[in-house]
């Protein structure tokens, strides 16, 4: 049996995998939940990067057009079911590559103003390529607060074993610094081939030295439906590379703001999946909420079909147990380096501590987390088998699940073991 497996049946405290199906119930109950975020899927990119599991097709203005209809469609219907406007904590807008339906951001944007009050702030995703000053003002006209951008590596040849181009730093750098965004997120892919701890240190100092107020260091991963020329460097590899990393931005007092994310002191954080609950709009958004977890299609025919019709575009439906709940919950905020046992009681009204106290008092005598002023923090012993341990779920689940998806636009089940 699977690491992953074993894991899920001791702490699910039972052999009921996680199933998705398209029969389940796929009414959204939001309306009385807390702290929710919004995110919106705009699966449009000018090329296909081999590496990328993300939903995505190549652009094509006609389609992207419809496909502007079918989401502000999808938001009426599901915004008009609230019985007064209901407060969220973030927007952010992923990809794809967002900036390709620029002139629709603004019209999306109110679109949700209509039903939700956005309290933080607003993300997005962004391509180097389309990092210059007139894309810049007008997404923040339009109200957006943070950015990320997929650098990937300022290294020529790291960028090229990903099948990247390099792209005209000057123009980003001076975009970014003209601009000005409350949050800058440069994305740096660790363990490409040839790439080694030095390269990316300095892709590191180049990202801070250049606008960035926080970099995102993901491990290569090698998704069995890319097409990756050349594979992920190796476990021992990547291991010492995230020491590296940790140990450089600690030295320059760069904080860490979660596993595989790192920022200026003083700066806001830029991440769409440590929340809560969050509802997700769009072809293969997903929604997060207090009893379930749902995906949208990721055709985007049966997307604009769907929603034609009237009706919301989920596939698949899970219906968490409240184990499987909790251990979703401890997951993500493992993953943001804190638990908090007061928020755990507010949000399942179960203590902590009766539900998890074993593994929390065995993860503290190994060293993974402290407890600091009555939360546990991740060390970093324990960010690093966080690490090794998310690796092995988004192979086991994240994988699976967006490769059916990618098939099959309404599967009828997919089983996560
Ligand atoms: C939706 S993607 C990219 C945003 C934008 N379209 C771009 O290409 O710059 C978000 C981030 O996921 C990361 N990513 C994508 N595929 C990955 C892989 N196979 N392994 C590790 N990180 C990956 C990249 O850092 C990327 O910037
Ligand atoms: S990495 Fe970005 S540009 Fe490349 S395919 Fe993925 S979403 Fe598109």
């Amino acid at each position: 049996m699977k690491l992953t497996s074993l894991m899920r049946i001791w702490l699910t405290r039972s052999f009921k995998p996680f199933e998705f199906n398209s029969h389940n119930d796929h009414t959204l109950d939001f309306e009385e939940i807390g702290q929710l975020g919004l995110y919106v899927h705009i699966p449009f990119c000018r090329s296909i990067c081999s590496f990328c599991p993300y939903c995505k097709v190549q652009y094509d203005p006609l389609l992207a057009e419809k496909y502007e209809q079918s989401l502000l469609k999808e938001i009426e219907l599901i915004g008009r079911t609230l019985t007064k406007p209901k407060e969220v904590t973030s927007l952010y807008l992923g990809g794809g590559t967002p900036a390709l339906m620029l002139d629709s951001i603004k019209k999306i944007i109110d679109a949700l103003k209509r039903y939700f009050v956005i309290q933080g702030g607003i993300g997005a995703e962004l391509h180097p390529d389309d990092v210059d000053d007139e894309v810049l003002m007008k997404l923040k006209e339009a109200g957006v607060t943070m950015i990320s951008i997929g650098i990937q590596s300022f290294h020529s040849g790291c960028l090229s074993a990903l099948g990247r181009k390099e792209p005209d730093y000057e123009r980003i750098f001076k975009a970014v610094g003209k601009t000005g965004f409350e949050t800058v997120d440069m994305d740096l892919i660790f363990a490409i081939p040839g790439q080694t701890a030095d390269i990316l240190k300095s892709d590191i100092d180049t990202a801070f030295k250049n606008g960035a107020t926080q970099i995102s260091t993901y491990p290569f991963i090698d998704f069995t439906f890319a097409d990756n020329r050349y594979k992920p460097l190796s476990e021992q590899v990547k291991k010492k590379m995230l020491a590296e990393i940790t140990a450089h931005c600690q030295e320059r007092n760069y904080r860490r703001t979660s596993v595989w994310t790192f920022a200026k002191p003083g700066t806001g954080k830029y991440s769409s999946v440590t929340r809560e609950n969050f509802l997700g709009f769009g072809v293969s958004a997903a929604t997060l909420l207090k009893k379930q977890f749902k995906i949208n299609t990721f055709s985007i025919e049966g997307y604009m079909d769907r929603v034609g019709k009237g009706r919301i575009p989920t596939s698949l439906t899970l219906n968490f147990s409240l184990r499987q709940r909790m251990v979703y919950y401890l997951f993500w905020s493992a993953y943001a380096g804190i638990i908090n046992p007061e928020d755990f009681q507010n949000f399942f009204g179960a203590s902590l501590n009766q539900k998890y106290g074993l593994e929390i008092l065995l993860c503290r005598v190994l060293g993974f987390i402290k407890k600091i002023k009555g939360e546990y923090h991740l060390t970093e012993r324990g960010a690093y088998w966080f690490h090794y341990i998310e690796q092995a779920y988004t192979t086991a689940y994240i994988d699976k699940m967006w490769n059916v998806s990618g098939k099959v636009a309404f599967p009828e089940k997919i089983i996560l073991e």
